[in-house]
């Protein structure tokens, strides 16, 4: 199967095609996404919050990130996987970026990393993009930054941090990235960028006139209602039927109508006679049961291969 690759991206941008991009943690949410046809999954470090329970994604650490990421490349499909450095391993320089970059390509199969931060990240795009590493930009509300932020809040909406943007879009351009998410800055802003650069831009929280979209799957499911993003539509509330079924899984335990017949295995008359026969009465005394099953052992593994054969 031909996997999506950067230039194919690229010819999306082109020719105008918008991409659409989602993030997966594990190999049943790959098989889906890549069922779907969705050309990009972000393996998101956002798993830290909706997957690990954390509240945020600084705790994540690249062999979080190593492990899933193996999980979502089995079952991508064609879908180009693109994975989130953690934070803590490119920030240090661009010599440490590259050794845990390597690691990532080469210990999941992915095709490509993504880094926040847009100036102070460009020479590490650069040095990664000349090792041959595509690398995906990331730039507004950067999640691993959110201490100094202050919280996940909108960026981009003063003239002097709007320009700041721009600027740092353009310096990731110019540094190889092969495209750059805009998160969480307003509509009018995200729309200049996208003009100004000529890689795709995937907005989340950046409004409809970037190349593409993300989001993150817990949301547009409605996996995860502890936290509901207003740039987020949940587009089902996958949640309440988990839920749902959970309670009638219960249910149906406690008044003992599962497992049905349909859920069962039945054996062979003959070799249940066999066994009543060559097994002590269990109605009586277990630990004599036990003992005279254990003197039996032998004779048992014999009768035992004696009862495969018969169901052969
Ligand atoms: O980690 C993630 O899921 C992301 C998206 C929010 C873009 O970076």
């Amino acid at each position: 199967m031909k996997k999506n690759t950067i230039t194919d991206i690229q010819n999306m941008r082109d020719q105008g095609s918008p991409i659409a991009m989602i993030t997966a943690y594990d190999y049943p949410s790959a098989c889906l996404a890549s069922e779907a046809e969705i050309p990009i999954i972000l393996v998101g470090d956002t798993l830290g919050m909706v997957v690990l329970g954390y509240d945020s994604t600084i705790p994540v650490t690249i062999d979080d990130m190593i492990h899933h990421a193996k999980a979502v490349v089995r079952g991508s499909g064609a879908s180009h996987v693109v994975v989130d450095m953690p934070f803590g391993s490119y920030q240090s320089g661009w010599q440490d970026a590259l050794r845990n970059a390597t690691k990532i390509l080469q210990e999941t199969g992915c095709d490509s990393v993504k880094i926040e931060g847009g100036s102070r990240s460009a020479e590490t795009v650069q040095r990664l993009s000349e090792a041959g590493i595509p690398v995906m930009g990331h730039i507004g509300l950067t999640p691993q930054s959110v201490k100094q932020f202050g919280g996940f809040k909108v960026q981009g909406k003063t003239p002097k941090d709007a320009v700041h943007l721009i600027s740092d879009a353009k310096e990731l351009e110019s540094a190889g990235a092969y495209a750059v998410v805009l998160e969480l800055i307003p509509v009018a802003l995200s729309q200049m960028i996208t003009q100004r650069i000529s890689i795709p831009t995937i907005g989340i929280g950046a409004g409809p006139f970037c190349s593409g979209q993300v989001q993150v799957m817990h949301d547009i499911l409605g996996l995860f209602n502890k936290f509901q993003p207003k740039h987020a539509k949940q587009f089902h509330n996958v949640g309440g039927d988990i839920l749902a079924t959970l309670m009638e899984y219960r249910k149906q335990v406690e008044d003992r109508s599962f497992p049905s017949a349909n859920e069962s295995f039945y054996m062979d008359d003959h070799a249940l006679e066999l066994i009543r026969s060559q097994l002590p009465d269990l109605d009586n005394d277990l630990s004599d049961a036990v003992r005279i099953m254990t003197e039996q052992n032998y004779e048992l593994i014999a009768r035992v291969s004696e009862f495969e054969n018969i169901m052969d």
